[in-house]
Protein backbone atom coordinates (compact mmCIF):
# COMPACT_ATOMS: atom_id res chain seq x y z
CA UNK A 1 0.00 0.00 0.00
CA UNK A 2 1.11 3.25 -0.57
CA UNK A 3 1.28 5.99 1.92
CA UNK A 4 2.28 9.09 -0.66
CA UNK A 5 -0.37 10.71 -2.78
CA UNK A 6 0.15 13.66 -4.94
CA UNK A 7 -1.95 16.88 -3.20
CA UNK A 8 -5.17 17.72 -4.62
CA UNK A 9 -4.38 21.65 -4.02
CA UNK A 10 -0.71 22.33 -5.07
CA UNK A 11 1.02 19.14 -6.33
CA UNK A 12 2.92 18.53 -2.90
CA UNK A 13 3.88 15.29 -1.49
CA UNK A 14 0.83 14.14 1.07
CA UNK A 15 1.73 11.84 3.69
CA UNK A 16 -0.92 9.59 4.96
CA UNK A 17 -1.83 9.64 8.54
CA UNK A 18 -4.88 7.43 8.64
CA UNK A 19 -6.96 4.50 6.81
CA UNK A 20 -10.64 4.19 8.31
CA UNK A 21 -10.32 1.08 5.57
CA UNK A 22 -13.62 0.30 3.23
CA UNK A 23 -16.17 2.65 3.57
CA UNK A 24 -19.45 3.17 1.75
CA UNK A 25 -20.84 6.51 0.06
CA UNK A 26 -22.06 8.45 3.48
CA UNK A 27 -25.27 9.42 1.72
CA UNK A 28 -26.37 6.10 -0.05
CA UNK A 29 -28.94 5.31 2.40
CA UNK A 30 -30.20 1.33 0.91
CA UNK A 31 -33.18 0.26 -0.18
CA UNK A 32 -34.52 -2.90 1.83
CA UNK A 33 -33.93 -5.96 -0.50
CA UNK A 34 -31.34 -4.31 -2.98
CA UNK A 35 -28.65 -6.06 -4.60
CA UNK A 36 -25.76 -5.35 -1.98
CA UNK A 37 -23.19 -5.98 -4.94
CA UNK A 38 -24.46 -2.52 -5.77
CA UNK A 39 -23.24 -0.98 -2.93
CA UNK A 40 -19.99 1.34 -3.95
CA UNK A 41 -16.93 1.03 -1.25
CA UNK A 42 -13.80 2.82 -1.65
CA UNK A 43 -10.80 3.27 0.80
CA UNK A 44 -11.28 6.23 3.61
CA UNK A 45 -8.22 7.36 4.61
CA UNK A 46 -6.61 11.01 5.08
CA UNK A 47 -3.40 12.34 4.84
CA UNK A 48 -1.47 15.71 4.48
CA UNK A 49 0.34 18.11 1.99
CA UNK A 50 4.04 18.06 3.39
CA UNK A 51 3.76 21.38 1.20
CA UNK A 52 0.66 23.39 1.68
CA UNK A 53 -0.41 21.47 4.46
CA UNK A 54 -3.76 20.62 3.17
CA UNK A 55 -5.24 17.83 4.74
CA UNK A 56 -7.16 15.59 2.64
CA UNK A 57 -8.53 12.45 1.52
CA UNK A 58 -6.27 9.66 -0.17
CA UNK A 59 -9.19 8.55 -2.79
CA UNK A 60 -11.75 10.56 -4.46
CA UNK A 61 -15.38 9.34 -4.99
CA UNK A 62 -16.97 9.84 -8.73
CA UNK A 63 -18.99 13.12 -7.34
CA UNK A 64 -22.01 12.29 -9.45
CA UNK A 65 -22.16 9.33 -7.20
CA UNK A 66 -23.06 11.89 -4.19
CA UNK A 67 -24.52 14.35 -5.45
CA UNK A 68 -27.19 13.26 -7.45
CA UNK A 69 -31.50 13.64 -7.92
CA UNK A 70 -31.65 11.25 -4.26
CA UNK A 71 -29.20 13.39 -2.44
CA UNK A 72 -30.93 12.96 0.49
CA UNK A 73 -29.26 15.84 2.92
CA UNK A 74 -32.07 18.73 3.60
CA UNK A 75 -30.60 21.36 5.09
CA UNK A 76 -33.56 22.90 6.07
CA UNK A 77 -34.49 19.77 8.45
CA UNK A 78 -32.65 21.58 11.58
CA UNK A 79 -34.26 25.01 12.70
CA UNK A 80 -31.29 26.12 14.41
CA UNK A 81 -29.41 25.73 10.74
CA UNK A 82 -32.45 27.86 9.40
CA UNK A 83 -31.25 30.67 12.43
CA UNK A 84 -27.74 30.08 11.40
CA UNK A 85 -28.52 31.12 7.66
CA UNK A 86 -30.93 33.71 8.94
CA UNK A 87 -28.77 35.56 10.76
CA UNK A 88 -25.52 35.55 8.02
CA UNK A 89 -27.91 36.84 5.36
CA UNK A 90 -29.45 39.55 7.82
CA UNK A 91 -25.33 40.23 8.05
CA UNK A 92 -24.85 40.01 4.09
CA UNK A 93 -28.15 42.44 3.34
CA UNK A 94 -26.52 45.16 5.52
CA UNK A 95 -22.67 44.73 4.60
CA UNK A 96 -21.65 43.26 1.07
CA UNK A 97 -24.88 43.91 -0.49
CA UNK A 98 -25.76 47.70 0.03
CA UNK A 99 -24.95 49.06 -3.41
CA UNK A 100 -27.37 49.59 -6.25
CA UNK A 101 -28.77 45.72 -7.78
CA UNK A 102 -26.25 43.82 -5.92
CA UNK A 103 -25.93 39.73 -7.07
CA UNK A 104 -25.00 36.76 -5.02
CA UNK A 105 -24.46 33.01 -6.21
CA UNK A 106 -24.18 30.47 -4.06
CA UNK A 107 -22.87 26.78 -4.49
CA UNK A 108 -24.54 24.02 -2.93
CA UNK A 109 -27.55 26.26 -2.35
CA UNK A 110 -29.36 23.02 -1.77
CA UNK A 111 -33.16 23.58 -0.68
CA UNK A 112 -32.21 26.88 -0.41
CA UNK A 113 -32.16 27.32 3.61
CA UNK A 114 -30.00 30.83 2.95
CA UNK A 115 -31.19 32.13 -0.24
CA UNK A 116 -34.71 31.84 1.11
CA UNK A 117 -33.99 35.22 3.01
CA UNK A 118 -32.12 37.23 0.50
CA UNK A 119 -34.65 36.14 -2.30
CA UNK A 120 -37.35 37.25 0.43
CA UNK A 121 -35.32 40.83 0.59
CA UNK A 122 -35.82 41.18 -3.74
CA UNK A 123 -31.83 40.37 -3.87
CA UNK A 124 -30.79 38.82 -7.10
CA UNK A 125 -29.22 35.41 -6.72
CA UNK A 126 -28.61 32.40 -8.08
CA UNK A 127 -28.26 28.90 -6.61
CA UNK A 128 -25.67 26.75 -8.35
CA UNK A 129 -26.91 22.74 -7.41
CA UNK A 130 -26.29 19.70 -8.70
CA UNK A 131 -28.49 17.85 -6.53
CA UNK A 132 -32.02 18.02 -8.57
CA UNK A 133 -34.24 16.72 -6.15
CA UNK A 134 -33.25 19.47 -3.58
CA UNK A 135 -32.77 22.24 -6.05
CA UNK A 136 -36.35 21.52 -7.05
CA UNK A 137 -37.36 22.23 -3.00
CA UNK A 138 -35.39 25.29 -3.27
CA UNK A 139 -36.91 26.14 -7.54
CA UNK A 140 -40.80 25.56 -5.23
CA UNK A 141 -39.89 28.16 -3.11
CA UNK A 142 -39.13 30.78 -5.65
CA UNK A 143 -35.56 31.01 -5.72
CA UNK A 144 -33.72 31.35 -8.93
CA UNK A 145 -31.54 27.65 -9.18
CA UNK A 146 -29.04 26.30 -11.99
CA UNK A 147 -29.35 22.48 -11.34
CA UNK A 148 -25.37 21.97 -12.23
CA UNK A 149 -22.42 21.61 -10.38
CA UNK A 150 -20.12 24.87 -10.12
CA UNK A 151 -16.68 24.99 -12.14
CA UNK A 152 -14.96 26.91 -13.75
CA UNK A 153 -17.46 26.76 -17.10
CA UNK A 154 -20.42 27.26 -14.87
CA UNK A 155 -18.79 30.70 -13.98
CA UNK A 156 -18.34 31.68 -17.29
CA UNK A 157 -21.52 30.96 -18.52
CA UNK A 158 -23.12 32.56 -15.37
CA UNK A 159 -20.53 35.92 -15.86
CA UNK A 160 -21.97 36.21 -19.47
CA UNK A 161 -25.55 35.65 -18.44
CA UNK A 162 -26.14 37.95 -15.29
CA UNK A 163 -22.50 39.87 -14.55
CA UNK A 164 -19.89 39.76 -11.85
CA UNK A 165 -21.17 38.39 -8.39
CA UNK A 166 -20.79 41.06 -5.11
CA UNK A 167 -20.87 37.37 -2.86
CA UNK A 168 -19.96 34.18 -3.63
CA UNK A 169 -21.01 31.81 -1.10
CA UNK A 170 -20.60 28.41 -0.18
CA UNK A 171 -21.50 26.60 3.11
CA UNK A 172 -20.05 22.78 3.84
CA UNK A 173 -19.90 22.84 0.14
CA UNK A 174 -16.37 24.04 -1.05
CA UNK A 175 -14.88 21.01 1.22
CA UNK A 176 -16.95 18.82 -0.77
CA UNK A 177 -15.18 19.50 -3.97
CA UNK A 178 -11.62 17.95 -5.14
CA UNK A 179 -11.58 19.72 -8.06
CA UNK A 180 -10.34 23.23 -6.59
CA UNK A 181 -8.24 24.59 -9.44
CA UNK A 182 -11.55 24.85 -11.40
CA UNK A 183 -13.79 26.10 -8.51
CA UNK A 184 -11.20 29.12 -7.65
CA UNK A 185 -10.58 29.54 -11.42
CA UNK A 186 -14.53 30.00 -11.65
CA UNK A 187 -14.27 32.56 -8.26
CA UNK A 188 -11.76 34.41 -9.91
CA UNK A 189 -13.85 34.65 -13.35
CA UNK A 190 -17.00 35.70 -11.53
CA UNK A 191 -16.20 38.05 -8.66
CA UNK A 192 -16.61 41.10 -8.91
CA UNK A 193 -13.18 43.41 -8.64
CA UNK A 194 -13.89 44.27 -5.02
CA UNK A 195 -16.34 41.22 -4.52
CA UNK A 196 -16.08 38.57 -1.91
CA UNK A 197 -16.47 34.87 -1.95
CA UNK A 198 -17.39 33.19 1.75
CA UNK A 199 -17.50 29.99 2.64
CA UNK A 200 -17.72 27.58 5.80
CA UNK A 201 -16.81 24.34 6.40
CA UNK A 202 -15.93 21.94 9.23
CA UNK A 203 -12.57 23.29 10.99
CA UNK A 204 -9.60 20.87 11.19
CA UNK A 205 -8.87 22.70 14.60
CA UNK A 206 -11.90 21.62 16.14
CA UNK A 207 -11.96 17.84 14.77
CA UNK A 208 -8.74 17.48 15.77
CA UNK A 209 -9.74 19.14 19.60
CA UNK A 210 -12.79 16.96 20.03
CA UNK A 211 -11.58 13.96 18.03
CA UNK A 212 -14.55 13.82 16.09
CA UNK A 213 -13.31 11.94 13.43
CA UNK A 214 -17.07 11.18 11.88
CA UNK A 215 -16.40 14.29 10.38
CA UNK A 216 -14.28 12.27 8.07
CA UNK A 217 -16.28 10.86 4.73
CA UNK A 218 -16.27 10.54 1.44
CA UNK A 219 -18.03 14.06 0.92
CA UNK A 220 -15.78 15.99 3.03
CA UNK A 221 -12.70 16.10 0.74
CA UNK A 222 -10.70 18.49 2.18
CA UNK A 223 -10.32 19.70 5.96
CA UNK A 224 -9.48 23.13 6.25
CA UNK A 225 -7.12 25.35 8.29
CA UNK A 226 -6.19 29.30 7.94
CA UNK A 227 -2.81 28.12 6.68
CA UNK A 228 -3.99 25.81 3.65
CA UNK A 229 -6.96 28.22 2.89
CA UNK A 230 -4.61 31.28 2.46
CA UNK A 231 -1.56 28.76 0.75
CA UNK A 232 -4.78 27.54 -1.69
CA UNK A 233 -6.24 31.04 -2.09
CA UNK A 234 -2.86 32.23 -3.30
CA UNK A 235 -2.68 29.74 -5.97
CA UNK A 236 -5.32 31.63 -7.71
CA UNK A 237 -4.22 34.97 -6.89
CA UNK A 238 -6.60 35.46 -3.38
CA UNK A 239 -6.55 36.27 -0.32
CA UNK A 240 -7.78 35.36 2.79
CA UNK A 241 -8.87 38.62 4.66
CA UNK A 242 -11.43 37.19 6.94
CA UNK A 243 -11.62 34.19 9.47
CA UNK A 244 -14.62 33.44 11.75
CA UNK A 245 -15.05 30.68 14.16
CA UNK A 246 -18.71 29.24 14.22
CA UNK A 247 -20.72 26.60 16.38
CA UNK A 248 -22.27 24.81 14.07
CA UNK A 249 -21.94 21.09 12.62
CA UNK A 250 -19.08 20.90 15.63
CA UNK A 251 -16.96 23.81 14.45
CA UNK A 252 -16.46 25.31 11.74
CA UNK A 253 -14.59 28.52 10.22
CA UNK A 254 -16.25 31.00 7.94
CA UNK A 255 -13.35 32.49 5.68
CA UNK A 256 -13.46 35.10 3.85
CA UNK A 257 -11.61 35.66 0.14
CA UNK A 258 -10.93 38.82 -2.09
CA UNK A 259 -8.43 39.35 -5.03
CA UNK A 260 -5.04 39.74 -3.77
CA UNK A 261 -4.84 43.00 -2.48
CA UNK A 262 -8.85 44.50 -2.75
CA UNK A 263 -8.70 44.18 0.87
CA UNK A 264 -6.76 45.00 4.10
CA UNK A 265 -7.38 40.96 5.84
CA UNK A 266 -8.14 41.25 9.68
CA UNK A 267 -6.59 40.77 12.83
CA UNK A 268 -8.31 37.41 12.74
CA UNK A 269 -6.53 36.20 10.40
CA UNK A 270 -3.33 36.65 11.80
CA UNK A 271 -4.83 35.59 15.46
CA UNK A 272 -6.10 32.04 13.98
CA UNK A 273 -2.81 31.34 12.11
CA UNK A 274 -0.69 32.32 15.15
CA UNK A 275 -2.86 30.25 17.39
CA UNK A 276 -2.95 27.07 14.60
CA UNK A 277 1.10 27.17 15.22
CA UNK A 278 0.92 27.10 18.88
CA UNK A 279 -1.68 24.41 18.50
CA UNK A 280 0.45 22.92 15.74
CA UNK A 281 -2.64 21.98 14.02
CA UNK A 282 -0.82 21.07 10.75
CA UNK A 283 1.90 18.80 12.18
CA UNK A 284 1.42 15.12 10.79
CA UNK A 285 2.65 14.07 14.73
CA UNK A 286 -0.47 15.89 16.19
CA UNK A 287 -2.59 14.19 13.30
CA UNK A 288 -0.90 10.95 14.06
CA UNK A 289 -1.83 11.50 17.91
CA UNK A 290 -5.45 12.33 16.75
CA UNK A 291 -5.08 8.68 15.38
CA UNK A 292 -4.61 7.23 18.21
CA UNK A 293 -7.41 8.51 19.75
CA UNK A 294 -9.75 7.61 17.00
CA UNK A 295 -8.73 4.34 17.71
CA UNK A 296 -9.27 3.94 20.88
CA UNK A 297 -12.70 5.68 20.81
CA UNK A 298 -13.71 3.05 18.20
CA UNK A 299 -12.50 0.48 21.11
CA UNK A 300 -14.32 2.04 23.95
CA UNK A 301 -17.66 2.47 21.91
CA UNK A 302 -17.39 -1.36 20.92
CA UNK A 303 -17.11 -2.55 24.62
CA UNK A 304 -20.16 -0.36 25.77
CA UNK A 305 -22.58 -1.26 23.20
CA UNK A 306 -21.41 -4.87 23.57
CA UNK A 307 -21.83 -4.68 27.45
CA UNK A 308 -24.71 -2.87 27.44
CA UNK A 309 -26.29 -5.74 24.43
CA UNK A 310 -25.18 -8.23 26.94
CA UNK A 311 -27.06 -6.82 30.32
CA UNK A 312 -30.53 -6.99 27.45
CA UNK A 313 -30.72 -3.61 27.77
CA UNK A 314 -31.94 -1.45 24.02
CA UNK A 315 -29.52 1.53 22.09
CA UNK A 316 -31.15 3.48 19.42
CA UNK A 317 -29.11 5.35 16.92
CA UNK A 318 -30.54 8.97 16.75
CA UNK A 319 -29.90 10.93 13.58
CA UNK A 320 -28.97 8.80 10.22
CA UNK A 321 -26.46 11.89 9.51
CA UNK A 322 -23.77 11.39 6.80
CA UNK A 323 -21.21 11.23 9.74
CA UNK A 324 -22.95 7.84 11.31
CA UNK A 325 -21.52 6.06 8.00
CA UNK A 326 -17.53 6.45 9.66
CA UNK A 327 -18.63 5.33 12.87
CA UNK A 328 -20.72 2.70 11.88
CA UNK A 329 -18.73 1.04 9.05
CA UNK A 330 -15.39 1.91 10.91
CA UNK A 331 -16.57 0.12 14.59
CA UNK A 332 -18.24 -2.50 12.93
CA UNK A 333 -21.57 -1.75 14.42
CA UNK A 334 -24.68 -3.31 12.94
CA UNK A 335 -28.60 -4.09 13.48
CA UNK A 336 -27.87 -6.69 16.07
CA UNK A 337 -25.85 -3.82 18.57
CA UNK A 338 -28.39 -1.20 17.03
CA UNK A 339 -31.81 -2.36 15.70
CA UNK A 340 -32.61 0.88 14.16
CA UNK A 341 -31.56 4.65 13.97
CA UNK A 342 -34.21 7.17 14.28
CA UNK A 343 -34.44 10.28 11.79
CA UNK A 344 -36.66 13.16 10.56
CA UNK A 345 -35.58 13.09 6.95
CA UNK A 346 -38.57 11.30 5.70
CA UNK A 347 -36.28 10.42 2.20
CA UNK A 348 -34.14 7.94 4.84
CA UNK A 349 -36.71 6.34 6.76
CA UNK A 350 -38.02 2.57 5.31
CA UNK A 351 -34.33 2.96 3.73
CA UNK A 352 -30.85 1.06 6.02
CA UNK A 353 -27.66 2.86 6.65
CA UNK A 354 -24.98 2.57 4.00
CA UNK A 355 -22.57 -0.70 4.62
CA UNK A 356 -23.90 -1.28 8.32
CA UNK A 357 -27.30 -1.29 6.78
CA UNK A 358 -29.37 -0.44 10.12
CA UNK A 359 -33.03 0.10 9.89
CA UNK A 360 -33.66 4.12 9.24
CA UNK A 361 -37.62 4.93 11.07
CA UNK A 362 -39.39 7.81 11.82
CA UNK A 363 -38.73 9.73 14.79
CA UNK A 364 -42.42 8.17 16.06
CA UNK A 365 -40.55 5.06 16.62
CA UNK A 366 -37.88 6.43 18.57
CA UNK A 367 -40.96 6.63 21.92
CA UNK A 368 -42.68 3.70 20.59
CA UNK A 369 -41.46 2.23 23.34
CA UNK A 370 -38.08 4.97 24.48
CA UNK A 371 -35.27 3.14 24.41
CA UNK A 372 -32.71 2.62 27.57
CA UNK A 373 -29.67 4.39 25.31
CA UNK A 374 -30.08 6.56 22.62
CA UNK A 375 -26.37 6.85 20.48
CA UNK A 376 -26.36 10.51 19.64
CA UNK A 377 -24.72 9.88 16.03
CA UNK A 378 -26.01 13.89 15.12
CA UNK A 379 -23.97 15.34 18.21
CA UNK A 380 -23.51 18.25 16.22
CA UNK A 381 -27.60 18.83 16.70
CA UNK A 382 -27.01 17.87 20.56
CA UNK A 383 -29.10 21.26 22.20
CA UNK A 384 -31.60 20.99 19.32
CA UNK A 385 -32.09 17.25 19.65
CA UNK A 386 -32.02 16.92 23.54
CA UNK A 387 -34.31 19.83 24.47
CA UNK A 388 -36.55 18.13 21.87
CA UNK A 389 -36.34 14.60 23.69
CA UNK A 390 -37.09 16.03 26.83
CA UNK A 391 -39.06 13.07 27.57
CA UNK A 392 -36.77 10.76 26.43
CA UNK A 393 -34.89 11.72 29.50
CA UNK A 394 -37.43 12.30 32.23
CA UNK A 395 -38.51 8.59 31.44
CA UNK A 396 -34.95 7.58 32.76
CA UNK A 397 -33.05 7.74 28.91
CA UNK A 398 -30.27 8.14 28.29
CA UNK A 399 -27.38 9.17 25.38
CA UNK A 400 -24.12 7.95 24.52
CA UNK A 401 -21.97 9.85 22.90
CA UNK A 402 -18.57 9.56 21.42
CA UNK A 403 -17.32 12.70 20.91
CA UNK A 404 -14.70 13.84 22.14
CA UNK A 405 -14.85 10.32 24.32
CA UNK A 406 -17.06 8.14 24.67
CA UNK A 407 -19.59 9.02 27.71
CA UNK A 408 -22.61 8.73 28.92
CA UNK A 409 -25.36 11.79 29.61
N1 LIG B 1 -25.26 24.74 1.83
C1 LIG B 1 -26.10 23.74 2.45
C2 LIG B 1 -25.84 23.66 3.94
O1 LIG B 1 -24.86 24.22 4.42
O2 LIG B 1 -26.65 23.04 4.62
C3 LIG B 1 -25.92 22.37 1.80
C4 LIG B 1 -24.70 21.60 2.17
S1 LIG B 1 -24.67 19.98 1.48
C5 LIG B 1 -23.76 19.16 2.72
C6 LIG B 1 -23.54 20.10 0.13
C7 LIG B 1 -24.23 20.54 -1.14
O3 LIG B 1 -23.23 20.84 -2.12
C8 LIG B 1 -25.12 19.47 -1.74
O4 LIG B 1 -26.43 19.99 -1.85
C9 LIG B 1 -24.46 19.17 -3.09
O5 LIG B 1 -25.38 18.82 -4.09
C10 LIG B 1 -23.73 20.47 -3.38
N2 LIG B 1 -22.57 20.39 -4.31
C11 LIG B 1 -21.64 19.42 -4.43
N3 LIG B 1 -20.75 19.73 -5.39
C12 LIG B 1 -21.10 20.96 -5.87
C13 LIG B 1 -20.57 21.84 -6.88
N4 LIG B 1 -19.48 21.54 -7.59
N5 LIG B 1 -21.22 23.00 -7.10
C14 LIG B 1 -22.33 23.34 -6.40
N6 LIG B 1 -22.87 22.55 -5.44
C15 LIG B 1 -22.26 21.39 -5.18
P1 LIG C 1 -26.21 16.67 9.80
O1 LIG C 1 -25.42 16.31 11.02
O2 LIG C 1 -25.45 16.39 8.54
O3 LIG C 1 -26.78 18.06 9.89
O4 LIG C 1 -27.42 15.65 9.71
C1 LIG C 1 -28.38 15.60 10.74
C2 LIG C 1 -29.28 14.39 10.55
O5 LIG C 1 -30.01 14.21 11.76
C3 LIG C 1 -30.29 14.53 9.43
O6 LIG C 1 -30.45 13.27 8.77
C4 LIG C 1 -31.58 14.90 10.15
C5 LIG C 1 -31.41 14.25 11.50
N1 LIG C 1 -32.06 14.99 12.58
C6 LIG C 1 -33.09 14.38 13.29
O7 LIG C 1 -33.44 13.22 13.03
N2 LIG C 1 -33.71 15.10 14.28
C7 LIG C 1 -33.35 16.38 14.58
O8 LIG C 1 -33.93 16.98 15.48
C8 LIG C 1 -32.26 16.99 13.85
C9 LIG C 1 -31.82 18.37 14.17
C10 LIG C 1 -31.65 16.25 12.85
ZN1 LIG D 1 -0.48 20.80 -1.17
Amino acid sequence: MSTEFVCRICGGRVHEFFDFGRQPLSDAFVVPGADSREEFFFRLATGICEKCTMVQLTEEVPRGRMFHEDYPYHSSGSSFMRAHFEEFAGRLLATELTADDPFVVEMGCNDGVMLGTLAGAGVRHLGVEPSGGVADVAAARGIRVRKSFFEESTAREILSEDGPADVIYAANTLCHIPYMDSILAGVRVLLAPDGVFVFEDPYLGDIIERTSFDQIYDEHFFFFTARSVRAMAALHGLELVDVERLAVHGGEVRYTLAREGARTPSGAVSELLAEEDRRKVSELATLEEFGQRVNKIRTDLVALLNRLHGEGRTVVGYGATAKSATVNNFCGIGPGLIPFVSDSTPAKQGRLTPGAHIPVRDPKAFADPYPDYALLFAWNHADEIMAKEREFSAAGGRWILYVPDVHIV
